[in-house]
């Protein structure tokens, strides 16, 4: 490592995340776009990059070269390139085909590859070089996800200048399964490169914590203590030091998301969407990508099941499931995707009328304005993961309910669902338990849905994203001297 931190670099925050907030779309033509990256983490990061002159590192979401550095959406942005074996190997492999079925209760299996591991460690150097060339000395350096896992490492190794934070915006396994990984002690290597790492749940820190323990570090009150040799975690230049593992919850920015479910013409829309619709007295909504972890077979499975009991009948009732395209060439999405649109065909050839489906499935991303409008109109939104880190899709819906009506099916295993307890909360395999919830949420009295609406509204406008960036912030910019040596007791 370099005794003296290399000067280059200006900035004093920089966001490090696989994805760039936006993607780089190319038509048949040629010409190049940039639109809306998808998921949670550009949702809860872009309103707080914007609001904080600093810089975000990442990938434009294509293979191929990456532009220079350029402005979008009031952030700066330095593009990171991946090739298409990368792209392949880093993204669609080890990020996706291994590290998030595992991180997710195994909900599908993880295939594990040498060849995807080579990949990811090649893709994690290549962020961290770009942060350490981007960074003003003493900078703070925020990194993201499951996709990065080395990079605070790799950027303590180059820069030992620097306060490093690390927030992992998906679950972090129980021991049992996080074992399975064959880098399992290089990835925890990798993260203890950080001086502050965030978690969604106090559970899956404790998880983190364990999974030290099992590999031979000591811990106290959420400090992992790492041993003043050249062994575990401890790049030489660093003799001993702590490593803090806390929960930070994410959220989304409250106020904006209700500002814009206020303009009339939102909600000009949002009645016009009930009209086309055809004026059903009972709109169910999902809103998700189309992932497996995110329960959208065993949600149509129970919603299928009330039309054939009964409870639901179409013209009255409908289901609009918008299913943003996710992940599209990887082998378990391109199955999902199959076995969903064979269900909602099939429900809609079983209980559908002339003009009026059952179940309106939408493969397509959508605007914020669309997605608030969709969120008034429905009177309960389903949640049905099968395990999500946070799940953003929920806070949307109590944010933008500032008329404290409608009702908010959670699946248990969100990690929403920690802070919404008011919700109508479900066991997403326990099918006959989610359809009574869902019956329950779709006959609630307007008095006890606004009297749940509004504790969960409490909560989501207290506990903002603005809230959940400056305490994290904090914690990881107040960090021990950076080369000093911590205090293991
Ligand atoms: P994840 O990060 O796993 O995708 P979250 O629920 O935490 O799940 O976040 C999803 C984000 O993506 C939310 O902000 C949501 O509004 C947005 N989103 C989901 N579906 C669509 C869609 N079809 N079009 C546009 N945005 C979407
Ligand atoms: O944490 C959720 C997350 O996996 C982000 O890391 C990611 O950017 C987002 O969902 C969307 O996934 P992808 O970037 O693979 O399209």
């Amino acid at each position: 490592p370099p005794s003296e931190p290399p000067k280059n670099g200006h900035h004093d925050l920089i966001v490090v995340a696989n994805r760039l907030p936006v993607d780089r779309k190319v038509a048949a033509d040629g010409t190049t776009s940039w639109v809306p990256s998808p998921g949670g983490l550009v949702t809860a990061l872009e309103p707080v990059m914007q609001r904080n002159a600093g810089a975000w590192v990442g990938w434009s979401g294509s293979a191929g070269e990456a532009p220079e550095p350029f402005e979008a959406r009031g952030i700066r942005l330095i593009p990171v390139m991946l090739d298409e074996r990368e792209v392949e190997e880093f993204y669609e492999g080890m990020a996706n085909s291994t590290l998030w079925p595992l991180y997710h209760d195994v909900v599908a299996r993880p295939q594990f590859h040498r060849s995807w591991w080579e990949s990811y460690e090649q893709v994690n150097q290549r962020f961290a070089d770009r942060a350490a060339a981007e960074a003003a000395p003493n900078a703070l350096v925020w990194v993201q996800d499951y996709q990065l896992q080395l990079v605070p490492q790799m950027l303590r190794r180059l820069r030992p200048d620097l306060r490093i934070g690390f927030f992992n915006h998906i679950p972090f396994p129980p021991y049992e399964l996080f074992a399975q990984l064959p880098w399992r002690r290089r990835v925890l290597e990798g993260l203890l490169g950080a001086d502050q790492l965030g978690f969604q749940r106090p559970a899956d820190a404790n998880n983190f914590l364990r999974a030290c323990r099992r590999n031979g570090l000591s811990t106290r009150r959420g400090m992992v203590q790492l041993p003043g040799e050249p062994r575990f975690g401890s790049p030489d230049h660093h003799p001993r030091r702590e490593v803090n593992a806390a929960a930070f919850p994410i959220s989304i920015d409250a106020r904006a998301v209700q500002e814009l479910a206020e303009r009339p013409e939102i909600q000009m829309r949002a009645k016009e969407i009930r009209r086309e619709l055809g004026d059903p007295r009972v709109v169910l909504l999902g809103v998700d990508r189309l992932d497996y972890t995110k329960g959208i077979l065993h949600r149509l499975k129970a919603v299928e099941e009330l039309f054939e009991d009964g409870d639901l009948e179409a013209q009255d009732a409908v289901l609009v499931q918008v299913a943003t395209p996710s992940r599209e060439r990887v082998d378990q999405y391109q199955k999902m995707r199959q076995d969903v649109e064979v269900t909602v065909g099939r429900i809609n050839g079983d209980y559908g009328k002339i003009g009026h489906p059952a179940v309106h499935y939408l493969h397509q991303a959508y605007g914020r304005d669309e997605l608030a409008a969709l969120y008034l109109a429905a009177d309960v939104l389903l949640v049905t993961a099968l395990r999500d880190g946070m799940n953003l899709v929920a806070k949307e819906y109590v944010a933008t309910r500032y008329d404290e009506g409608g009702a908010l099916v959670l699946s248990e295993f969100a990690g929403a669902a920690n802070e919404l307890p008011q919700a109508f909360l479900i066991n997403p395999h326990d099918i006959d338990g989610m359809k009574a919830q869902i019956m329950r949420a779709v006959h609630v009295t307007p008095k006890e849905a606004q009297r749940r609406m509004r504790a969960m509204r409490r909560r989501v406008f207290d506990h903002d994203v603005a809230r959940w960036a400056s305490t994290f912030l904090k914690v990881a910019a107040s960090a021990v001297e950076p080369n000093a040596v911590a205090s293991v007791s």
